[in-house]
């Protein structure tokens, strides 16, 4: 799939005024919010009543009070909306919408570890599955990964699933990591070469990498922060030019936000295929059938919202 097949559906203005319009017309028809994260394509940013990374949108929707979540984004956030509020009807955008890295580890999986390392409080990343989540002690994400592992007694910690993520949180921390080998393969991917190659380009730019990346390429970035810092960070900071390490879909959000800066991607591999799977017409497809609804059995939610409670009781 190329960048522009991606992210940019060939669309007159015409056709795109009908389905916004259908779009609204069906959530107004079934009292129902959309959300969408920042990595969604920028036609599918732009009809959403909320646009946030995971941690926002995860705590936007444990207080949302409408009927409908229409969930725009990847399964394990769905599955995070319908644990914290079990009130509202979510539905998942694109159905086969699924993060690779979750994938990575399960329950069973997850017993054989904890077995290894009794001692060791389990934190786990958003990105992981409700039942690996009902089985850990505390969730969080890569806007609070630092501080969840503080926040909690334990002096060793089982970070899963992404040893990328659990490692740079280890140059930060005193505690003993326990790493379990996940990773994003999006991210995993980008080299220190890359970023090498873009500060030879863009000498003048800030580079900001995602914390899912590789050491050695956070090592060489300006600040290593979550796509909601990263939006904080450009809106703040003095510099005119930003080299960006994580999924494409920010680059619409740092751009409407900023729009007398320039942003460049720092890799055009950059692109999470399922955060993509999202159109306009899978929006309005899921609203008109009422499908793609995330179910969790009771007893699995309610052991993983007391870990995502947890995590935003922290920050
Ligand atoms: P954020 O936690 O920054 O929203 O990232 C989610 C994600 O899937 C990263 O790849
Ligand atoms: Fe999963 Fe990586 Fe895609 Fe995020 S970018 S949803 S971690 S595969």
């Amino acid at each position: 799939m190329t960048l522009h097949d991606a992210c940019s559906p060939r669309r007159t203005e015409a056709e795109l005024a009908n389905l916004r319009e259908e779009v609204f017309r069906l959530k107004q028809e079934l009292h129902a919010v959309i959300v969408s994260h920042t990595y969604q394509i920028a036609e599918v940013q732009d009809i959403a009543d909320l646009v946030g990374d995971s941690l926002e949108l995860a705590r936007a929707c444990a207080e949302l009070k409408s009927e409908t979540i229409v969930f725009c984004g990847v399964d394990f956030m769905a599955e995070t909306a319908a644990i914290l509020n079990p009130e509202a009807t979510v539905l998942l955008s694109a159905a086969a919408a699924s993060c690779p890295m979750a994938a990575m580890i399960d329950e069973g999986i997850l017993n054989e570890w904890k077995a290894k390392y009794p001692q060791a409080a389990v934190v786990t990343y958003v990105n992981s599955t409700a039942a690996v989540k009902a089985g850990s002690d505390i969730c969080c994400t890569s806007a609070n990964a630092v501080a969840v592992v503080e926040s909690v007694p334990n002096d060793e910690i089982l970070f899963i699933p992404d040893s990328n993520l659990g490692h740079y949180v280890s140059t930060k921390t005193q505690k003993s990591m326990i790493l379990y080998p996940g990773y994003c393969s999006i991210h995993a991917r980008l080299s220190a070469a890359e970023v090498i190659q873009a500060r030879r380009q863009y000498p003048e730019a800030r580079v900001l990498v995602h914390p899912e990346c590789r050491a050695e390429v956070i090592e060489l970035a300006d600040a290593a922060l979550s796509t909601s810092q990263m939006i904080r960070d450009a809106g703040e900071r003095s510099a005119k030019t930003f080299v960006i390490g994580t999924e494409e879909g920010l680059l619409h959000q740092l751009r409407l936000k900023n729009p007398e800066k320039t942003f460049h991607l720092l890799s055009p591999t950059l692109i999470c295929v399922d955060m993509k799977k999202t159109r306009l017409e899978n929006v309005i497809d899921t609203m008109k059938r009422q499908s793609n609804g995330i179910t969790v059995p009771e007893e699995v939610a309610l052991k993983a919202k007391r870990a995502l409670d947890r995590m935003l009781a922290v920050v």
